[in-house]
């Protein structure tokens, strides 16, 4: 799946707080689907099923017990081996029941391993039409085998399962084919079979789609649902003869037939190859396409018939091709199916999914129009969809055995993700932007004593909600930080070999993580590359260290000695690691480094301490570690050292490598977190950015000055650290300025275009007064003109916050017409971040109304809506009232889905540094504990400890940084 709740660093932009601070950025992606309510229903097991009009013979008690049916995973004796199965979803609501449903049937064959008198396969959700023999099923034997009788059957709704109990043994070998027949909810949940919706013309349109990752796939029709259960799908979809019927593979037959009455068309697809069920999709639509071929391979683009008229899946049909084409060469393997389908959806819970031919975006991740999207936008879009076509080998066409490997299936893709955008854009040096992206972003979130491996064992990861909490920033952001790390000490050449040979290996069948490790492994033997690794070591032994162990070390480096050390890297110095660690902490770290810009020869730490007398520096000399931020470490360095780092980037920056910039502001202001170097000096890191124009060095410095504003943006310090930064970001205003000749160019450079957006943002946040004057005007000629925005794409969504800022109802007002107009969804993106940016309280109470009612924001843009509201510092105490006073309404209305409750909770909350706000925090914590947190109860505890962290690290700072900034401050 793609990266979920994703607020794009230039277009999630509020206010004058920055960016995604450094603790808050503990990202859980927005996968929280229905678990909510599968944990609500665990809570009282002793609840009777709601199915019981249905089961037929369910032992009375549903209590948990030893019995099969009360464990999540599937016994080891039935094997499935093809599907036949027909869905008709149906478009308008049901006269009888008021619903929206879906009905179907389905014929699964499946071969015995071991003799049982059980079948078990998943349901979740649906409801059964009885057969003629009085059960949920019938079952008839293949190969002339005549199957023993069912003599009970009923739904486990915990678990998940639909049970069958026989009178006698499946005997082993032999085939025998399970039917049902089912109808279901098509509701607008964002899990399983579910329902979209948008208006056309006044008209409102439903559109049949599904997401069936985790877990889902079992509320769409009965299936063994667990991703080494691979199997062969013939799919059929029923629907109005006007709609497109899609599925993974393509259309081999559609007739006009008539069922009760009712004019509809059958389409029935291909079978597709054998694949897991979590990457299957059916979907029903009023859309249309646009095409090409590449190569053998058909690509089309779907999407809104407005959105396809007006162009906006040009961009991603271009880049498609190239970028499929790239992965062929890259995995030496081709691409396994004819065609690709990319379909746009206006409610999807992700970002993106990457089912097996047919891959579903958020309409934000795919759809450029070039009058309404930025540069971001644009690079979204060729990220998300090298993300989505690399899961077409390296995850679909080889799948992770179970859940716990999640890591690799979404790091790899994380990683790859920038290599195929680099190939469709090689002007951007998108592959660069992995180290804010993901490397900053997850090492955030990775220091924290609460963090976990990226390995987990296959026995703890059981429920669905387990496997959904997997989704978070250690599995696809440290994976994809580790895989770059093991390319570059591997090299690019024969990682690539190892790749190829494990997926050619394993193709359409199932691995664990160590396969890759043991195809890398001999890639590096046959290359004759073990100099890449540690002597005496294989790639399993450096990995493992990685893998295994949570965390990552600073590495000390005394340059005066040549001497190094490392230490596990913890953000908050005081607290309690209690998970064991076999390798105690220690990592294989892989040392690249440069003095004064002459590259030395690489080198292994592989203990705790070490010298390496090349290291050892003389005179003006200063060593650079991590070079280009290749290893998933940070490097602390004596203080002389320091000196003439900082030294060296007054006089001429550019000597040192523009990542390295970067990593030296973001480890710097870290380690004065973790108290191993003090915060003055990383503040000192950011004196030279008077002369710095690259856009990384800028991004990281404010991405861990948010952390500042948080912190003082309600304290008499605010006024000193504003008018430092102006000081600071003027000369960058005045770069710009001069660059665009007073705006009216766009700068050439990429990452230059995303750097215009910083110094537009911090001049105008700061009050330079030519910065506000021109937003103001920009914004004021759209009003009076709505039909001619003047304002660039790359720009707005900074000048509508700004604007909106410094404006009133009236702009407010405009810019909610115009969210409310939108014709795509990048623009309305737009806009409704930057409505949070109002100053008025009582324009941000109302606008906290609207993200309740899903029909003024999306279910799915309610979480991100009330965090963006909290991000600005007027807003945040109204977030946190409105938040606590229906939190009962938010978990019951929203529990399923769409609504992610640590995004929520950690939003909210980052801010609070008083003791006063602690306890309205634990109190918050006690007055719900009745309803509960759901997904966000990490989150709960973790808002706690960062408050109290917060708390501590104003009493330790404050003085200290009043006193620097009033000394540096213009
Ligand atoms: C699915 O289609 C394939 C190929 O046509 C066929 O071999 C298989 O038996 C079908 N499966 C079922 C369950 O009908
Ligand atoms: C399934 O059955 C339950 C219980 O009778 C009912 O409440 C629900 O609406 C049914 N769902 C559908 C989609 O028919
Ligand atoms: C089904 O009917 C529709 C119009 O009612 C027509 O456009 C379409 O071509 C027909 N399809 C087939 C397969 O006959
Ligand atoms: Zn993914």
């Amino acid at each position: 799946m793609g990266k979920g709740f994703f607020i794009s660093k230039t277009v999630g932009v509020v206010g004058i707080v920055l960016g995604v601070g450094a603790v808050s950025t503990i990202i859980a992606l927005s996968v929280v689907y229905s678990q909510e309510k599968a944990k609500n229903l665990e809570v009282s097991p002793t609840k009777p099923p709601t199915t019981t009009t249905t089961s037929t013979g369910a032992p009375a008690t549903t209590e948990p017990s030893n019995e099969q049916w009360h464990k999540y995973r599937l016994p080891d004796t039935l094997l499935p081996e093809s599907y036949e199965v027909t869905l008709w979803p149906r478009l308008e609501k049901d006269a009888t029941s008021g619903l929206y449903i879906f009905t179907g049937g389905s014929e699964v064959t499946f071969r015995c391993v071991k003799e049982t008198d059980l079948i078990l396969i998943h349901s979740n959700k649906l409801n059964f039409t009885k057969g003629a023999n009085g059960h949920l099923a019938t079952l008839t034997g293949l190969d002339g085998s005549s199957p023993p009788a069912i003599t009970q059957s009923w739904l486990e709704v915990r678990t998940q399962f639909l049970v069958v109990k026989l009178d006698g043994n499946l005997k082993a070998d032999q085939r025998y084919v399970l039917h049902t027949q089912f109808t279901g909810e098509l509701a607008d949940d964002l899990g399983g079979f579910y329902r979209s919706v948008y208006m056309e013309d006044g008209v409102e349109k439903v559109v049949a789609t599904t997401q069936m990752q985790p877990t889902d796939a079992r509320k769409a029709f009965p299936c063994f649902d667990e991703p080494a259960m691979k199997a062969i799908f013939n799919i059929t979809l029923i629907h109005p003869r006007d709609r497109v019927a899609l599925s993974n593979m393509e259309e081999i037959a559609a007739k006009n037939i008539t069922i009760d009455g009712i004019e509809v068309t059958e389409t029935k697809f291909a079978p597709t190859p054998r694949m897991s069920t979590y990457l299957l999709a059916f979907i029903v639509s009023d859309y249309t396409s646009i095409g090409m071929m590449a190569g053998d391979v058909q690509i089309r683009i779907f999407a809104r018939r407005k959105a396809i008229a007006a162009g906006q899946g040009e961009y991603a049909l271009n880049v498609t091709g190239p970028i499929l084409k790239y992965f062929e060469r890259y995995y030496s393997a081709p691409y396994p199916l004819k065609k690709s389908d990319q379909i746009a959806l206006p409610d999807f819970n992700a970002g993106a999914m990457e089912n097996w031919g047919l891959i579903t975006y958020r309409e934000t991740a795919l759809l450029y129009d070039p009058a309404f999207s930025s540069n971001a936008n644009k690079e979204r879009i060729a990220t998300i969809i090298g993300h989505e076509l690399a899961h077409m080998w390296f995850g679909n066409l080889v799948t992770l055995k179970w859940w716990n490997d999640l890591w690799l299936n979404e790091g790899f893709a994380s990683y790859v993700e920038y290599l195929g955008a680099d190939d469709a854009e090689p002007s951007w040096g998108v592959k660069d932007l992995i180290v804010l992206g993901d490397v900053h972003r997850v090492f955030a979130v990775d220091a924290l004593a609460s963090s976990h491996p990226l390995s987990s064992k296959e026995e703890e990861i059981q429920r669905p909600e387990q496997i959904s909490e997997l989704f978070d920033a250690i599995s696809y952001s440290k994976g994809a930080s580790v895989l770059r790390m093991l390319s570059s000490f591997l090299t690019e050449e024969v990682f690539v070999q190892g790749l190829s040979t494990y997926l050619n290996t394993f193709a359409y069948n199932n691995t664990v993580y160590t396969d890759l490790w043991d195809h890398l492994q001999a890639a590096v033997e046959k290359t004759g590359s073990t100099n890449k690794l540690p002597p005496n070591s294989r790639v399993h032994d450096v990995m493992n260290r990685w893998v295994l162990q949570m965390g990552f070390p600073v590495v000390s480096i005394d340059a005066t000695t040549g001497s190094l050390s490392q230490q596990h890297f913890l953000l908050d110095p005081d607290s309690v690691v209690d998970r064991p660690s076999e390798f105690n902490y220690e990592w294989f770290v892989p040392i690249t480094w440069q003095k004064s810009g002459t590259q030395g020869t690489a080198f292994w730490l592989l203990d705790k301490t070490a010298t390496n007398n090349d290291l050892k520096v003389t005179g003006d000399q200063w060593v650079l570690a991590n070079l280009n931020v290749t290893g998933f470490y940070r490097v602390k360095y004596d203080d002389a050292n320091y000196a003439k780092l900082l030294n060296q980037l007054t006089i001429d920056h550019t000597v040192i490598p523009v990542i390295n910039r970067a990593q030296l502001i973001d480890d710097a202001f870290n380690l004065a977190r973790a108290k191993h170097v003090l915060t003055t000096l990383a503040l000192d890191m950011t004196k030279y950015l008077k002369a710095e124009t690259e856009y990384m060095p800028w991004e990281s410095a404010l991405d861990n000055l948010d952390f500042f504003y948080l912190m003082f943006d309600r304290s008499e310090i605010y006024g000193l650290l504003q008018a430092y930064i102006k000081g600071q970001v003027e000369p960058l205003f005045n770069y710009y300025q001069t660059m665009t000749e007073m705006w009216t160019k766009v700068p050439d450079g990429h990452t230059d275009q995303y750097n215009q957006v910083n110094a537009l943002r911090m001049a105008c946040s700061t009050g330079i007064s030519a910065c506000t004057q021109l937003v103001q005007t920009w914004y004021k000629a759209w009003m009076a003109n709505p039909a001619n925005n003047p304002i660039h794409p790359n720009l707005r969504s900074t000048v509508y916050c700004s604007a909106i800022a410094a404006g009133g109802v009236q702009e407010w007002d405009h810019g909610w017409k115009m969210f409310q107009s939108a014709t795509i969804a990048t623009e309305a993106d737009k806009l409704r971040s930057s409505l949070a940016c109002a100053s008025q309280p009582w324009l941000l109470n109302r606008y906290l109304e609207y993200t309740l009612n899903a029909t003024l924001i999306r279910k799915q843009d309610a979480t991100s809506t009330i965090v963006y509201i909290a991000n600005n510092v007027v807003g945040q105490p109204l977030a946190w009232d409105f938040m606590r006073a229906n939190w009962a309404y938010i978990f019951n209305e929203y529990g399923g889905g769409s609504f992610s409750f640590s995004n929520l909770i950690n939003g909210v909350t980052k801010r609070f540094s008083t003791e006063f706000e602690l306890q309205q925090l634990q109190q918050f914590k006690k007055d719900n504990a009745h309803v509960g947190f759901g997904s966000g109860t990490l989150a709960v505890e973790q808002s706690i400890e960062r408050t109290q962290a917060n708390i501590k690290w104003l009493k330790e700072n404050k003085d200290n940084v009043e006193k620097w900034l009033k000394q540096f401050s213009p």
